[in-house]
């Protein structure tokens, strides 16, 4: 799509962005809707967002939909004039809905995207042990979905590198949904990846070359599922030694797919054509593993 002074604009706030597929998906699912939108980066500082937000209101503003990504997917609430629901529940928004009256409403497509992909995969979490690594923004939104879903894990335990944050964020969710499957660790080995049938890292750790292993690799085993929700690299270290292992791996291009059609359909206030999302995967598999 060749952008002209109508388009209407789309896109992703965040810091680093240099790793994002989403211009690539949505501006695939843009054309093949002939709509008349680009969807771009916008790489902030934090000390922006103030102004950027502001900017937002102005009534001739040509942006109409908004992605959020680390690390300001907490950060942007104050500036939002509304929350849908789950949104709230979650307290964190990738997804921001701006109208006609330049009204902004934050949603959360992680959480569901993060079931969608679960659901592809065949995963059934009931009486399942699972680890968490992290405890931002990304991890607030399949923390809470995993609270929700009528099939109850029989634990999640999460362990964070400020491992303050993961207490205050039990007692946080706590007062909006049950949460007696949730436990804090406070040092990474009581996580006891051993034991756990599935681990989930929603870390930053990884999307650098020279990113370390949080873990030890000795702790991984065949008989688990190891989820990483970086995409890019499409293959961080955690998931090589837990592929050398002979564990069930996946990344996280699954769930970019699902948050980035259910934004669009919230943007778009309808459902998507199903011709659509399939280009909107090829398209990131193309990129991602080039073919
Ligand atoms: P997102 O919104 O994508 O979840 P975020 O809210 O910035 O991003 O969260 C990033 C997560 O990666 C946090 O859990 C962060 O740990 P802290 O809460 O201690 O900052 C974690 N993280 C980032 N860099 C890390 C590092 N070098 N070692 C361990 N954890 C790290």
């Amino acid at each position: 799509m060749i952008e002209d002074s109508n388009s209407a604009i789309y896109g992703i706030i965040g810091n680093p962005l240099a790793h994002s597929l989403s211009p690539v998906m949505h501006n695939a699912a843009f054309e093949a809707l002939e709509v008349d939108a680009v969807y771009k980066l916008f790489p902030l500082k934090e000390e922006e967002l103030d102004g950027f937000f502001k900017d937002l209101k102005d009534p001739s503003s040509p942006i109409f939909g908004l992605n959020v990504t680390v690390p300001y997917k907490e950060k942007v609430m104050p500036f939002l004039d509304a929350l849908s629901p789950f949104a709230a529940k979650v307290g964190a928004v990738n997804t921001i809905v701006i109208d006609d009256k330049r009204k902004l409403t934050g949603h959360n497509t992680d959480g569901p995207g993060f079931l969608c992909h679960l659901q592809e995969l065949g995963v059934d979490i009931t009486d399942k042990r699972i680890a968490v690594l992290g405890a931002g923004g990304s991890a607030r939104a399949i923390l809470t979905s995993l609270c929700l879903l009528p099939e109850r894990p029989e634990s999640i335990r999460i362990y964070n590198r400020t491992a303050q944050k993961v207490e205050d964020l039990i007692v946080e969710l706590g007062g909006r949904m049950n949460v007696d499957i949730l436990q804090a660790v406070n040092v990474i080995e009581d996580l006891n990846i051993e034991l756990c049938d599935i681990l989930i890292n929603t870390t930053t750790v990884g999307m650098q070359p020279t990113d370390p292993m949080l873990i030890d690799h000795n702790l991984l085993h065949k008989d688990m599922l190891v989820y990483d929700i970086i995409y890019n690299p499409a293959k961080t270290l955690l998931l090589k030694e837990a592929q050398t292992i002979g564990a069930n791996t996946t990344n996280g291009l699954g769930m970019l797919f699902y948050q980035g059609v259910l934004a669009l359909q919230h943007w778009a206030n309808q459902e998507i054509d199903v011709g659509v999302k399939i280009l909107m995967r090829d398209k990131l598999e193309e990129e991602s593993y080039g073919h």
